[in-house]
């Protein structure tokens, strides 16, 4: 049987018609509809029991050193507000007691406390992973990648009777 003119030569090699290819169905656009209403309940029940999750518990008061053990210019790690976090408490060369997480904002390499210059110079944080330093004082970074992040976490402290406590996370700046 001859080809008619208008028909090219490909057709008679692959006779299937695409008309009706992006045609959807009533069923499917009915199963879509049915998804994604069953996406969105999802997401609304997980929003729902996270809103209904108790508040975060106050951290535990904890002794964890007593001042006389401190001399001025010197630090003891400890652990808080539990055994998996490291901390730092720092009685500073003035004497001012202040503890900081040990987890550098950067990349989370211990920082450790580090009189520069040597006796009765500066005093920092410094993590020597890329010599990155924060302030003793406020716990933000002041030279190398720290610079621009956020400061190091602090734990509120109170003194009694001599003895040191940890007493709570205060939130800190960017989180
Ligand atoms: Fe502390 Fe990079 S991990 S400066």
């Amino acid at each position: 049987m001859k080809r008619p003119d208008d028909v090219p030569a490909w057709r008679e090699d692959f006779p299937y018609e695409s008309e009706g290819d992006d045609h959807v169905t009533r069923r499917d656009f009915a199963r879509f509809l049915v998804l994604l209403s069953g996406g969105l309940a999802a997401g609304n029940a997980v929003v729902y029991l996270r809103s209904r999750r108790p508040p975060e518990e106050p951290h535990a008061r904890r002794e964890i050193a007593r001042v006389r053990d401190l001399a001025p210019g010197s630090a003891v790690a400890f652990r808080y507000p539990d055994e998996a976090t490291p901390a730092l408490l720092i009685r500073r060369a003035d004497g001012e007691l202040v503890a900081f997480e040990q987890k550098c904002t950067h990349l989370g390499c211990p920082v450790s406390y580090e009189r520069e210059g040597g006796e009765g110079e500066g005093e920092c944080l410094r993590c020597y992973c890329h010599n990155g330093r924060f302030d003793v004082a406020s716990g933000e970074g002041t030279s190398g990648p720290p610079r621009d992040l956020r400061p190091l976490g602090r734990i509120a402290l109170e003194v009694e009777d001599g003895r040191v406590f940890a007493v709570g996370r205060p939130p800190r700046r960017g989180s």
